[in-house]
């Protein structure tokens, strides 16, 4: 399943960076966004995860999140979430970039995931910035209000046209720089900046995997594509690696 060439790059303290999306948490019964059951599918990004979409109308969005946030409450990490904490623990040079605004690398043992879209567990107040967990919500009412100063909270994630986490840029950034393997994982390769990151890696030099269920726009310009689920792929790379 994996390369000679691969399995050769681990033997020499490389620089390890993975980037996630959707796809990885599919396996732990979060719907994607853009697959066959996914989120886009059945709602419209544009009346749903943006600011304007929550100013016109707050409830609609603020039940879709509070519907995510229960989905996300009622889920374990999979094996690819593990599979990536170990492979954290085995490379002292790692680095794990994601777009899922589930939490879940950070409950796998993944020590310092860098969230480039946020985390939908984490609410701030759009008057005075407070922040608080999801476990701290009211249930009601559906549009939850900042006990500081009353103010409307909103989810802690980044909506289209919004600007990402300026930290989280800048770490992803570093770490792409000094990349010699880069992993896709589970991601359409569709949404800016993320998108153009396997292509910078590749640029300084690393050597681009990706693993998905099925080809994306990334596809004919990685080194090596493995396909399948990254549920099984990963816990599986972990094992080969191990052996060699
Ligand atoms: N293993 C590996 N890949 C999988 C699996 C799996 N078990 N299941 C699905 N996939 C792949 C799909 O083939 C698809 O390419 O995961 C990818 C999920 O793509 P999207 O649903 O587009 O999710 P993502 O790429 O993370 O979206 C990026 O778009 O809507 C915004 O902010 C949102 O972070 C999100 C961003």
């Amino acid at each position: 399943m994996f390369s000679e060439k691969l399995l050769e790059k681990f033997q020499e303290n490389p620089v390890v960076v993975v980037l996630t999306g959707a796809g990885i948490s599919a396996e732990s019964g979060v719907p994607t966004f853009r697959g066959e059951d996914g989120l886009w599918k059945k709602f419209k990004p544009e009346e749903l995860a943006n600011f304007d979409a929550f100013i016109r109308n707050p409830e609609i969005v603020w039940e879709w999140y509070r519907y995510r946030q229960e989905i996300v409450r009622n889920i374990e990490p999979n094996p690819g979430h593990y599979a990536l904490a170990e492979l954290e623990r085995m490379f002292p040079d790692f680095y794990l970039i994601t777009q899922n605004v589930d939490g879940l690398h950070f409950r796998a043992g993944s020590q310092n995931p860098i969230e480039l879209h946020g985390n939908i567990m984490r609410n701030r107040c759009l008057q005075c910035n407070k922040y608080f967990m999801e476990v701290d919500l009211q249930k009601e009412p559906v549009i939850p209000k900042c006990t500081e100063c009353g103010g409307i909270l909103r989810p802690d994630v980044v909506w289209f046209g919004e600007q990402l986490p300026q930290q989280a840029l800048i770490n992803a950034e570093k770490a792409i720089n000094e990349a010699n393997i880069f992993f896709s994982v589970g991601t359409s390769a569709l949404v800016q900046p993320a998108a153009s990151m396997p292509f910078w890696a590749k640029s300084s030099g690393a050597y681009l995997v990706e693993i998905n269920i099925m080809e994306t726009l990334l596809t004919p310009y990685v080194d090596e594509y493995l396909s399948g689920k990254s549920g099984e792929i990963l816990p599986e790379l972990i094992k080969q690696i191990k052996k060699t």
